[in-house]
């Protein structure tokens, strides 16, 4: 059976491109192992967002919110990238004006080898403290089992404030420029993928009518249908750890 047409499209919009912008969600790194947040069994079935996921969540009870990022901490030295992250790794090194943008706080796609990359979620391995505003990498890893009291909290090693996962939460600002940097790239790029995002927060839209407005090829790759859908010329209705791989090894060979 011969490459399905939505997928030859995308090649095709891909080999002509000089420089490819890349948008990922929570999907590309579904088959790694991790949840994702708004599919069937995803975090937010069993989390509320508010509870979790905001900074008044984390005020009104610090150990509920870190057990549930200590929970991913730990599920994420489990996983390793899938071929969708290391497809992506090797489409930055056949295209040198590549940039992704990815919404992910795991660091999948950096363990693949991709290097140019904007996270606008921030990174659930760093921690920041909330009272100096120092950031550093996770040293250890937090066993969630033993959070049990805010006595048990990180603390940060300057002033002793209490630490918070370093990623965005629903209200807060994305770290200053990062859309800005992103927007810009879109409106030089000839290609955007949209990998694994339900379209539902962040950023998608606005990269998506950049790269529209000048001229480019807006390419879906999502088993189901999204907030993005209707942006995209192309619809790869399939999962990004076979349709990466597949559309990379077309692209070797270009
Ligand atoms: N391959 C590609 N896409 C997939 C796969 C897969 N194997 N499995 C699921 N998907 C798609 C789903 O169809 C869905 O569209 O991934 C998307 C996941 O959507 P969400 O769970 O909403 O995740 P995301 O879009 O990344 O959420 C964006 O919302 O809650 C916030 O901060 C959180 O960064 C997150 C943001």
């Amino acid at each position: 059976m011969g490459i399905e047409q939505p997928l030859q499209s995308a090649i095709d919009a891909l080999r002509s491109a000089s420089q490819i912008l890349v948008f990922a969600g929570a999907g590309l790194s579904a088959e790694s192992g991790l949840q994702t947040f708004r599919d069937q069994g995803g975090l937010w079935e069993g989390h509320r967002v508010e509870d979790v996921a905001t900074p008044e969540g984390f005020k009104r009870d610090p150990v509920t919110v870190w057990r549930f990022y200590a929970e991913r901490q730990k599920r994420l030295l489990e996983v390793k990238p899938n071929p969708g992250h290391l497809a992506l790794a090797e489409m930055e090194r056949i295209f040198p004006r590549f940039l992704l943008v990815t919404q992910n706080v795991d660091d999948l796609s950096e363990r693949a080898g991709s290097q140019k990359i904007v996270k606008i979620h921030g990174d659930l391995l760093t921690v920041r403290c909330t009272h100096c505003g120092t950031e550093k990498r996770v040293e250890a890893y937090i066993n969630p089992a033993l959070l049990r009291q805010t006595d048990d909290l990180p603390v940060c090693g300057q002033c002793a404030g209490l630490l918070r996962p370093g990623v965005v939460w629903f209200g807060e600002l994305l770290p200053e420029g990062l859309i800005e940097r992103a927007l810009l790239f879109a409106t030089q790029s000839d290609a955007l993928l949209v990998v694994g995002t339900s379209g539902f927060v962040s950023g998608g839209y606005g990269l998506a009518e950049a790269v529209l407005r000048a001229g480019g090829t807006v390419i879906e790759l999502n088993p189901n249908q999204t907030h993005l859908s209707a942006l995209a010329q192309v619809h790869v209705r399939q999962p990004s750890a076979s349709a990466l791989p597949a559309i990379v090894q077309s692209l070797r060979h270009s």
